[in-house]
This record gives C-alpha cells, structure tokens and sequence, in this order.
C-alpha cells in the first residue's frame, strides 16, 4: 500500500513495558495506531522496514541514550516528528532533545489533554508539509506564519468535538487525493487543500459544549449558532488575504445538492463544485471518526458509505458520491 494510512501510526519507544501500555491505550482510543518497543536497540531495524507518522522517544532508557538514538532517528528519517518522554530531572535533555530536531516532549506522569495536544500538533503540521508543500507550493514567511497561527486554533477546535481529532487533516489529505484524480490545476488544487483543512475554522465562536455535541441533538438556538460557522469560516479565511476561492469554499461546505442546505440554500451546480467535493469527504469522516462510535471501525466505515449512498442526490452531489466511493475502496484496507 502506497500513502499515509487514514488512522496515523505511532511508535513508542520506551525500556518500561507500563509506559508503553498505557501510551497505547490512550493512542489507541483516539483512533491511532500505536506500535509499542520496549527494546531501543530494535527501533531502527523497525524503521527501515515500516512506516510511521510519529514517534514518541523515551529520553531516558538503559544501553542506549534516548538522546543519541533521536540523533540517529533524525539522521536516518528527518521527516518523522519525534516528541520525547520525560521525566523529572531530565529538563536539560529535553532543551537538548528540542535542539536535535525533537517536536516537543511530554512529562510523566502522563496528563491525557496533553499529549493528545502535543500529537496532534506535530502530526498536522506534518500533513501541511506533506499536502501543501506537496504542492510545491512557494510559501513566504508570512504564509507559513499565517497557517500556523490557524493551525494552532483548529488543532484547539477539534480537541472539542464530536468527532475524533484529526478531522480537518483527513479531510483535505483525501480531498488533494481525489482532487489529483480529477486532474485539478495546480491552482485549483491549492485553494481545494486550504479550504478542506480549514473549512471548521469558523467553529472557533462556538462553545466547547457546542462543539462536542452530535448536530442531531441541537435545539433551535443552538442550531441557529451553529449554522453561521460556515459564514465566520468565510470571513477568517478571506481576511488572510491569501487565497482566491477558499473563502468561498468554505462558506458553502454544508449546502445541499437539493438547495436545503446552509447557509444560501444554493442548489445543484450553484455550489461550488470544491464545496460539494468537501462535504461527501467531511460527512464521511465524521460518521467514520465520531468519538461516541462504539461499534467497530468496519462498522462505523460501512454505516458512513451507506448514508454517502443513501443521500446521494438529495443531500450530496451523485458525482462526487460516487468519486469518493470509488477512491476510498481502493485507498487503505
Ligand atoms: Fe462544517
Ligand atoms: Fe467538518
């Protein structure tokens, strides 16, 4: 299999078997996929053969220092982000740690919040340089700062949600997938990218109770607030100033292809045709990836291609269902 895998690989790296136990089940729950070694000296062997989105490195293990076998890592494999594991008394390691090219590091004992922060930060940054720049795109100081600064607030957004973080950086991976296939100018496929990763951006005036709850249990205030956050995603993005046709992505991510959407109840090919591509890939993956799902994840992916079929028409474009279908059987099994 050739790409990044949907559910991002994690490998753990610590001599105490505990610390890998319960770093794995944590991972494990907020949809990773955590690789537990409690044998440094295998690591590199490990890495030469799989694929791995992050790592998190022990600084402190037995035979080998944590810090030397970071210097390896990044010598062997300087695209993997790697956040060390510390403990009291090894702050100068960590400052160490930090100037070899480490992400961040997370303390024991471990603060859940924390490092679901911390992963997720080093893992969308990862996907940015990936798809963005991946586009070869040319980016200028005030560009990557820009991101950045949004960056840090959506990973903030998606901390509170309904939907299992990672959201935003699923999206727009499979959206620059599928937005290749469609043979998309450069361009286009730029302003497609910008706006699948931020299209949730204007959630940011929501409350977190707001954020975490499911669209089908709102009342009519609450709905009423949440349907303008298309509208405000539309206004941070255009005053970047950046971009040409993102804003207007974003603000028709949630019309229907049968005008009852919002917020314009544009109808048909009135949508955008990046905006009606957005909303089968997000509807997807947030019936894919919802935090109260506990059914298994086969499940939870037949149950989200079987409303993708089921409003095929009414609620999503039948050309963009059947894209995406199409895609997603033969992407990751
Ligand atoms: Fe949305
Ligand atoms: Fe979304």
């Amino acid at each position: 299999m050739k790409g990044e895998p949907v559910k991002p690989r994690v490998l753990i790296v610590d001599d105490e078997e505990v610390i890998t136990t319960v770093l794995s089940t944590i991972l494990g729950a907020w949809g990773f996929e955590p690789r537990a070694v409690n044998d440094p000296s295998e690591v590199l062997r490990i890495l030469e053969k799989e694929e791995f989105d992050l790592i998190l490195l022990d600084i402190r293990m037995p035979e080998i220092s944590g810090l030397e076998l970071l210097e390896r890592i990044k010598g062997l494999h300087p695209g993997i982000p790697v956040i060390m594991i510390t403990a009291v008394g090894t702050a100068e390691a960590a400052v160490k740690a930090l100037k070899l090219g480490a992400e961040d590091f997370i303390t024991k004992p471990f603060d859940q919040d924390e490092i679901l922060n911390s992963v997720n930060a080093a893992l969308s940054r990862r996907r940015r340089e990936e798809e963005l720049f991946g586009l070869e795109v040319d980016l200028s100081g005030e560009f990557t700062g820009a991101l950045n600064v949004i960056d840090t607030i959506l990973n903030q957004i998606e901390m509170d949600s309904y939907i299992i973080p990672g959201h935003s950086g699923r999206v727009s991976r499979h959206v620059l997938a599928l937005g290749r296939m469609m043979d998309f100018p450069y361009d286009t496929l730029l302003e497609l990218v910008v706006a699948a990763r931020f299209h949730d951006i204007g959630k940011v005036f929501l409350s977190s109770d707001l954020r975490r709850k499911p669209v089908t249990a709102f009342g009519v205030r609450e709905r009423t607030k949440y349907e303008n956050h298309p509208i405000a995603g539309e206004k941070l993005i255009r005053d970047l100033k950046l971009f040409q046709k993102a804003p207007e992505i974003v603000r028709h991510h949630h019309e229907r292809w049968d005008g009852k959407g919002f917020p314009d109840q544009l109808k048909g090919e009135e949508i955008p045709m990046e905006s009606r591509l957005i909303s089968v890939v997000e509807v997807y993956d947030a019936i894919r990836f919802a935090r109260h799902d506990t059914q298994g994840h086969l499940q939870a992916e037949n149950l989200a291609l079987s409303f993708l079929k089921e409003n095929s028409g009414s609620m999503f474009d039948p050309d963009m269902v059947r894209l995406f279908i199409s895609y997603i059987q033969s992407e990751v099994k």
